[in-house]
C-alpha cells in the first residue's frame, strides 16, 4: 500500500509538472482554450497530490512525506494558486469565446512556467534529497524555482522590469546562503534523529583486543580450519566454467562444522585475491575482533598473508561465513561457504534410538544469472531412506531475496538464521520467502516418494530428494502457492518484558536512494538518513542499553537489513506486532513502503557493521556502524570497499 503511494505520487508528481509546463508553452503560443485547460489539470493533479501526500504520511508514516509536506507542497500550492488566478484572469474569458490569448503572453505564460517548475523541484527533491529534507535544501530549492521563474520571463519578454530583476537578485542570494549552509557540513547527529551523541572518546579500548576465549568450552573440541583464498576456475554440474574466487579452489568454499562448545580456529591464506580478503561468520555474535569486517575490526588480508580467526561455539544452527572486504565482489565470485554448528548430544542420545537426520546443506548462490545450490546449476539429487528425519539447511547466499518451495511432504520451519521457531506448525503449498543472507531450517519426514526443492518456483532446477533408485517424479507449478508470513508462524509465547521497552537507545534508520556527493559512487547512491557511506551517523550504544531499531524503507527496492554481532527482535512491521512465534533474526527483508521494528540488546562490545545485505546497495552507501562507547578503531576505513 505505502509503496503504491509512494509510486503514484511520483506519477502524480510528474504529471503536475507535465500540465503546467504544457499550460505555459500554449499560453505562449496564445491557445487561449488549451491552455485555461491544462491549467484546470495543473489544479487538479495538485489537488490529487495533496490528497496522496495525506495517504501517505497518514498509512507509512512522517518518514515517508516529510519533504513533501514541508517543501514540496507548499511551493506548490503558492506557485500554482499564483498560476490559477493569473490564467483566470487573462485566459478564461478568451477560452470561452474561443478566441486567442491577446497582449503580452509573458505575465501569464511565466506563472505558469512557475508551477510547472516547481512541480518539477519537488520530483527532484524527492528523487535526489528525500528524508530528511532540511531548511537549506529548502532555501537552494526556492531559489532555484525563482531563478528559473526569472529566467523564463526574461526570455519571454526581453526586457524585464525592475521588480523581476529584483526578485532574481534576491533568489540568487538566498540560494548562495542555503548552498552554503549544505557545504558548510552537516554536523554527525545520532541516526535517530535524538539527543546528539558524542563520538566515542579517543581513548578507550581499542577493537583489536575485544577477542574471546583461546580454548573450548568444557567437552567441547578445537575445530581448526586453514582456508586458502585463490582465484580458481571451477566447473559447475553443468560442465559450464566459472572464474570464481574461492576458498580452496572450490565453490561454496568448505563447510565449517562444529559442536555446541567446540572453538573454532580458522587460518585464513590469502594466495592471490589482490583485492584482499577477511572472513565475516555472517549471524554469528562472535567477539568483535573476530568479526572480518576491514576497515572497522581488521585491515584486508593481502596475498601472501595470513591471519587466524577464533571463536567459540555458542550458538546452535544455520550460518554463513563471507569475505567482508569487497564483499559485493568477492562474495559474488564465490568466496563464501556455510557455517553449522550443531547441538552438543546428550550422553544418552545412541541409547534413545533417535535416528540423525540427512542434514543438508543448501546454499543458494547465482552465477552469471543462473542459480545453483552449491555448485549444482543442474538439478541436484541425493538419496534418503523412507522414514528418516531430512534437516535442510537453506541459505541466501545472493544479493535477493529467494523463494523456496517444497513439494512431495509436509515440513516445519524449525528455524529462522540459527533461532528456533517455537512451536512450528505443519506447512503445506506453501512459499518461503529468503532474504539475502538470511538462513532456514526446514524439517520433515523422508515419504516413499520424491521430495522437490525448488528455488523461486523454477521447476527444472534445486534439489530433488530420492527415496530408493529410480527418478524423481516431475515437481509441480508452485508458482501460486501462497508465501508464510514468518510474523504469524509458530506458536505465540509470553514476549519477554523487556521487548516493550523502555528503551535506553532509540533509532531510525530512513532507507531511500538519492544524491550524496560523498559517497562511494559519488552520484545516486543508497542512503541511510540522506547520507552514504562512510558518512552515515554512526549508532552509539553503551554496554547493556536495550536499543530499538526502526527501519523505513522510502525506496522502491527491498532492503535485507543486517546488523553484525548481534540477533534483534522483531518488534512489528508496519506498526502490525509479531503474532507467532518470537522472531529473532539477524537479516530480515525491509520491503519498500515498509517499517520494522526490531529490538536488541547491546551485549557484544566492540565496532559493528550495520548494512543492507544486497551487497551491491551495501557497496553504493547503504552501510554504516554500530560503536560501543569507547571503543576505538586502529584500521583504515578508506580500502573497505576495494575498487
Ligand atoms: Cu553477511 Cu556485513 O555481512
Ligand atoms: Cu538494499
Amino acid at each position: 500500500m505505502t509503496a503504491d503511494l509512494i509510486t503514484l505520487d511520483l506519477l502524480a508528481v510528474a504529471l503536475t509538472a507535465a500540465a503546467w509546463l504544457a499550460a505555459g508553452a500554449t499560453a505562449v503560443s496564445r491557445k487561449a482554450l488549451i491552455a485555461a485547460s491544462l491549467t484546470g489539470l495543473g489544479v487538479l493533479l495538485t489537488a490529487i497530490r495533496v490528497v496522496l501526500v495525506v495517504l501517505l504520511g497518514t498509512g507509512g508514516g512522517w518518514w515517508f512525506v516529510q519533504e513533501k509536506a514541508l517543501l514540496e507542497l507548499p511551493l506548490q500550492a503558492v506557485t500554482a494558486g499564483a498560476a490559477a488566478v493569473v490564467a483566470t484572469r487573462r485566459l478564461l474569458r478568451p477560452a470561452l469565446a474561443r478566441g486567442p490569448l491577446e497582449g503580452d503572453t509573458a505575465p501569464v505564460a511565466v506563472p505558469l512556467f512557475a508551477a510547472g517548475i516547481a512541480a518539477l523541484s519537488g520530483l527532484v527533491v524527492t528523487l535526489l534529497i528525500g528524508y530528511p529534507v532540511t531548511v537549506a535544501v529548502a532555501l537552494v530549492t526556492v531559489a532555484l524555482v525563482a531563478l528559473l521563474a526569472v529566467a523564463a520571463w526574461w526570455v519571454l519578454d526581453g526586457r524585464p522590469r525592475g521588480v523581476v530583476l529584483g526578485a532574481g537578485g534576491v533568489a540568487f542570494v538566498v540560494g548562495v546562503a542555503g548552498a552554503l549552509t549544505t557545504f558548510a557540513g552537516t554536523p554527525a547527529t545520532d541516526a535517530g534523529g535524538g539527543p546528539a551523541i558524542a563520538y566515542p572518546p579517543a581513548r578507550g579500548v581499542s577493537v583489536a583486543t575485544l577477542t574471546g576465549p583461546s580454548a573450548p568450552a568444557p567437552g567441547g573440541t578445537v575445530r581448526h580450519y586453514s582456508l586458502q583464498a585463490r582465484k580458481a576456475t571451477v566447473t559447475l554440474a553443468s560442465g559450464r566454467k566459472v572464474a570464481a574466487w574461492t576458498f580452496d579452489g572450490t565453490v561454496p568454499g568448505p563447510p565449517i562444522t562444529a559442536v555446541q562448545g567446540d572453538l573454532v580456529e580458522v587460518t585464513l591464506h590469502n594466495v592471490d585475491i589482490s583485492a584482499g580478503v577477511s572472513i565475516h561468520w555472517h549471524g554469528y555474535d562472535v567477539p568483535s575482533a573476530e568479526d572480518g569486517a576491514v576497515g572497522l575490526t581488521q585491515d584486508a588480508v593481502t596475498p601472501g598473508h595470513s591471519l587466524t580467526y577464533r571463536f567459540l561455539a555458542t550458538q546452535a544452527g544455520t550460518y554463513w561465513y563471507h569475505t567482508h572486504q569487497d564483499s559485493n565482489q568477492g562474495v559474488q565470485k564465490g568466496l563464501f561457504g556455510s557455517l553449522v554448528v550443531t547441538p552438543r548430544p546428550a550422553r544418552s542420545r545412541a541409547a534413545t534410538g533417535v535416528t540423525a537426520a540427512a542434514d543438508i546443506s543448501v546454499p543458494v548462490h547465482t552465477f552469471d544469472g543462473l542459480t545453483a545450490v552449491g555448485d549444482r546449476d543442474t538439478l541436484d539429487t541425493r538419496q534418503v531412506a523412507p522414514g528418516k528425519p531430512v534437516l535442510l539447511r537453506l541459505i541466501n547466499t545472493d544479493n535477493v531475496t529467494h523463494r523456496f518451495t517444497l513439494a512431495g511432504a509436509p515440513f516445519t520451519l524449525d528455524a529462522v538464521d540459527g533461532n528456533a521457531v517455537g512451536g512450528p506448525g505443519t506447512l503445506r503449498q506453501t512459499a518461503l520467502s529468503l532474504a539475502a543472507g538470511g538462513r532456514y531450517d526446514l524439517r520433515l519426514t523422508m515419504p516413499a516418494t520424491s521430495v522437490a526443492l525448488l528455488v523461486d518456483d523454477d521447476r527444472a532446477h534445486g534439489l530433488r530428494l530420492l527415496p530408493g533408485g529410480g527418478r524423481a517424479a516431475a515437481a509441480p507449478d508452485t508458482a501460486s502457492w501462497p508465501e508464510l508470513d514468518l510474523l504469524s508462524y509458530g506458536r505465540p509465547a509470553a514476549r519477554p518484558a523487556t521487548d516493550a521497552g523502555p528503551f535506553d537507545r532509540r533509532f531510525t534508520l530512513v532507507l531511500d536512494r538519492g544524491l550524496s556527493l560523498s559517497g562511494p559512487v559519488k552520484g545516486r547512491d543508497w542512503t541511510v538518513n540522506g547520507h552514504a557511506f562512510p558518512d552515515v551517523p554512526t549508532l552509539v550504544v553503551r554496554k547493556g542499553d536495550r536499543v530499538e531499531m526502526t527501519v523505513v524503507n522510502r525506496s522502491l527496492a527491498t532492503h535485507p537489513w543486517h546488523l553484525h554481532g548481534h540477533s534483534v527482535r522483531v518488534l512489528s512491521r508496519n506498526g502490525d506486532a509479531v503474532t507467532g512465534s518470537p522472531l529473532t533474526m539477524d537479516t530480515f527483508d525491509v520491503k519498500p513502503g515498509e517499517v520494522w521494528k526490531v529490538a536488541f540488546t547491546a551485549d557484544n562490545p566492540g565496532l559493528w557493521m550495520v548494512h543492507c545485505h544486497n551487497l551491491v546497495h551495501a557497496s553504493q552507501g547503504m552501510s554504516l556502524t554500530l560503536a560501543y562507547e569507547g571503543v576505538t578503531d586502529p584500521y583504515d576505513m578508506a580500502g573497505m570497499h576495494g575498487d
